[in-house]
């Protein structure tokens, strides 16, 4: 059964029209709970490690950037509600391949733990060496976030950032957008928060002509 709380048509339609997207209540209060509980598990056995910047040989840690750890996933497939996230991203990475053709092949995704005055600055998502990376998203766990918790995705909505939306990471809460065109951050959080950001690549063959 789907997951899934929202018009997919509607989300693609938005998607087409102006690349990002934000949805409140996409998920089910169970499964985001139950991906919640699944990333305090895995964090309280030290399975995290510090982000990176960059990849490949270009890896490295720089903490003037960003602060948060990461979990990949592939990782911790071993949990019901990893494959339940799993399996409702599935569903919307067919619908923006019917509606879109942006030829997405899978998702590559990670818990991301952002502890008090954690931070990461402005960037994009699309590496120079691998352009695969084509749909960001991020859902949001935190129940009952305060307004005054920080921790916002900063989405800014042109080249010259002139213009942004501030997005509180309220449990259940998902934003997509395309991971070439938008520039962004995350605001220091005042208290822990916690995510689960994918990105879906494309087969980088089928975009050759
Ligand atoms: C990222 C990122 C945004 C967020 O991990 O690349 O931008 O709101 N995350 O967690
Ligand atoms: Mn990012």
């Amino acid at each position: 059964m789907s997951q899934l709380l929202f018009n997919l048509d509607t989300v693609i339609d938005t998607l087409a029209e102006r690349g990002w997207v934000v949805i409140p209540n996409a998920m089910p209060a169970t499964l985001t709970g139950e991906l919640r509980e699944a990333c305090v598990e895995v964090w309280d056995q030290g399975r995290f490690h510090e982000a990176a910047t960059g990849r490949a040989d270009g890896q490295a840690r720089r903490a003037e950037i960003r602060s948060d750890s990461v979990l990949w996933l592939d990782q911790a497939a071993e949990l019901p509600a990893v494959r339940a996230y799993q399996a409702a991203m599935d569903e919307i990475m067919l619908a923006v391949n019917r509606g879109l053709y942006l030829g997405l092949a899978e998702l590559e995704s990670h818990f991301a733990v952002y502890p008090e005055g954690a931070f990461y600055k402005k960037h994009l998502d699309r590496f120079r060496d691998d352009d695969a990376r084509t749909l960001t998203t991020v859902l949001y766990l935190n129940q009952d976030w305060p307004d005054d918790a920080g921790g916002e995705i900063r989405l800014y909505l042109d080249d010259a950032c002139a213009e942004f939306i501030d997005v509180k990471p309220e449990a259940g809460t998902l934003v997509l957008f395309l991971s070439d065109r938008f520039w962004h951050e995350v605001l220091p959080a005042r208290r822990q928060r916690l995510s689960v950001t994918g990105w879906y690549r494309r087969r980088i063959d089928s975009v050759r002509w």
